[in-house]
């Protein structure tokens, strides 16, 4: 399975101009065939993305949330339909800014995670614990509740299309703490064995698995040493062209 490399650029650049900058640094750097990338800008770039990206470079598009129903009286939502129709792959979902900042909850993530599902594209489910609930010791209790309530409702068969993120909200920058490899590693073990009592062996295996939270260049290698972590949602780092060129060649 090639490893996954997703930048989350959060809401960032302020310009369209500086949007552009990083996407051509990417078309121009990012060559390796070995790593699937994926580039989830601000939905205002996204069609400009689409432009510089799409069938000049093997980096596909993803955005950051979307809305669950197709269209309506909603107003300032994006839905996942429209995404789909702007070539849109991924759709980042239940990101932990999302639920501490715009007060999103778990059944919302379900909602969006069925809408985007069903258009065909990849929901990628961040789940994660708050420094209060680690020092708890409630990390695999709160994974487990978030990823029970974030697939409420998803047939049994459609799991392995979903990827799921472990990012610990400790962890996320501008956070000075760092979550170990092997932390990481025994969550993202978790995971998978929820996903086998869900949904049985073979999801478990084929289900794609992330870190997230701090990822630079320097530490990529190390969250990617097991197979367990198919990859990386990176998000600071995905800003800086240079930087992120080198994670994804060293990884
Ligand atoms: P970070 O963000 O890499 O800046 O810590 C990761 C994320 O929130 O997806």
């Amino acid at each position: 399975m090639k490893k996954l490399i997703i930048a989350n650029w959060k809401c960032n650049p302020t310009t369209e101009k500086e949007a552009q900058k990083i996407l051509l640094g990417l078309r121009a750097g990012v060559k390796n065939n070995k790593t699937e990338v994926v580039v989830c800008p601000p939905f205002v770039y996204l069609p400009e993305a689409g432009k510089i990206l799409k069938a000049k470079s093997n980096i596909k598009i993803g955005s950051q949330n979307c809305f669950w129903e197709e269209k309506g009286a909603f107003t300032g939502e994006v839905s996942a339909k429209m995404l789909q129709d702007l070539g849109v792959k991924y759709v980042i979902l239940g990101h932990s800014e999302r639920i501490m900042i715009m007060e999103e909850t778990t059944e919302m993530t379900a909602k969006k995670v069925k809408a985007v599902l069903k258009n065909n594209l990849t929901p990628i489910i961040c789940l994660g614990e708050t420094g209060e609930e680690k020092r708890q010791g409630k990390t695999f209790q709160v994974i487990e509740k978030e990823f029970r309530e974030s697939l409420q409702g998803i047939a049994k068969s459609q799991i392995q299309r979903i990827i799921i993120a472990y990012e610990p909200l400790w962890a996320i920058s501008p956070s000075d703490r760092i979550c170990s490899a092997d932390d990481a590693l025994i969550v993202a073990l978790f995971i998978r064995k929820l996903v086998f009592s869900l949904a049985g062996q073979k999801a478990s295996q084929n289900i794609r698995v992330l870190y997230g939270g701090s990822v630079e260049a320097k530490n990529a290698g190390d969250y990617l040493q097991n197979n367990a972590i198919n990859g990386l949602l990176v998000g600071g780092t995905s800003l800086n062209v240079k930087d992120f060129i080198s994670m994804v060649k060293r990884v």
